[in-house]
């Protein structure tokens, strides 16, 4: 496994690669990799000869109230990690590779970065729409795997690379959980013991309403009145969204129909989690 930081390194290795046939599927990731990670680098290899990683905590994709500086790291970790999953490739450039200055161009995908998260942080998906087509400009990869667990992220990267005639192939793996049913994410080491305990709720309320839907209830308010019920139970939380929402335009439906999904976020203290289902697959 090799571990690049220079743009031009790495476009010199991958050129040899696709020269020899191969084709090249990229992960990309802020890194401190746990099993969701995992399970993308799993997922491209199933679509690709060679799997290139990135890590990088990109800068342009934080507020600056935001967690850039305490973000977790831990690149000898990840490096292991990578190596027993597989990965051929780490991209790791530090902020001066990506961003050198100056730096003018920014990618937007307009309507959908504005809602959900985009509302409470209103530079981030320019920031992830930014580091992603750069990525995507230096890795040209054929296959590129991002996660559902930010479904907001997957619907604007699919809708960045059909607008803009990316070549890259999109795929949108499962959300990964802990056994208690929390979303795996790397902030969530932030979490209190207490705060840790309480968070399942937030998977206990977005399951409860798929089976509500599932019985046949398909009144989009009144799930989203259960689901806060729900979330509200946990003394901790505090609901920053919960919408109910069309998987392409990301606008609030009245009626829930097949592919109309629920994405909440919800701070446990000072961490922001987030989590969504699929109400009708
Ligand atoms: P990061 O949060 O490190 O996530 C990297 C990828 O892993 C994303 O596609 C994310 O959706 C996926 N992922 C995270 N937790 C997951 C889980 N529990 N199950 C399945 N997939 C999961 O998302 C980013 O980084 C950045 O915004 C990035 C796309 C790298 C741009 O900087």
């Amino acid at each position: 496994m090799k571990v690049v930081g220079s743009i031009p390194e790495i476009r010199k290795i991958l050129r040899e690669i696709r020269l020899a046939g191969k084709t090249i599927g990229l992960v990309p990731t802020m890194g401190y990799l746990h099993a969701g990670h995992l399970s993308l680098i799993d997922e491209a290899k199933k679509h690709c000869d060679f799997v290139v990683i990135s890590i990088f905590v990109n800068p342009t994709q934080f507020g600056p109230t935001e967690d850039l500086d305490k973000y977790p790291r831990d690149f000898k970790r990840d490096e292991k990690l990578a190596r027993e999953h597989g990965v051929d490739l780490i991209f790791f450039p530090d902020a001066a590779e990506m961003y050198p200055k100056p730096f003018f161009t920014y990618v937007v995908t307009e309507q959908l970065s504005k809602t959900l998260c985009g509302a409470s942080r209103p530079v981030h998906f320019r920031g992830v729409t930014t580091v992603v087509s750069k990525l995507f400009n230096i890795v040209q990869p054929d296959v590129a795997v991002f996660g559902q667990k930010d479904a907001q992220q997957a619907i604007i990267i699919r809708r960045m690379v059909g607008d803009l005639n990316f070549p890259v192939q999109v795929i949108v793996a499962p959300i990964v959980r802990e056994a208690d049913g929390l979303a795996m994410s790397s902030r969530n080491v932030y979490l209190s013991q207490e705060e840790r305990r309480q968070a399942p709720i937030i998977f206990n309320a977005l399951k409860s309403a798929k089976e509500f839907v599932s019985k046949g209830d398909r009144d989009a308010s009144a799930i989203g009145k259960l689901i806060r019920r729900t979330i509200g139970g946990s003394p901790l939380a505090e609901i920053e969204y919960v919408e109910i929402v069309d998987p392409i335009t990301l606008e609030n439906v009245q009626n829930i129909e097949r592919g109309t999904f629920v994405a909440v976020a919800v701070r446990f203290g000072k961490t922001r989690l987030i989590d969504n289902v699929v109400l009708i697959d």
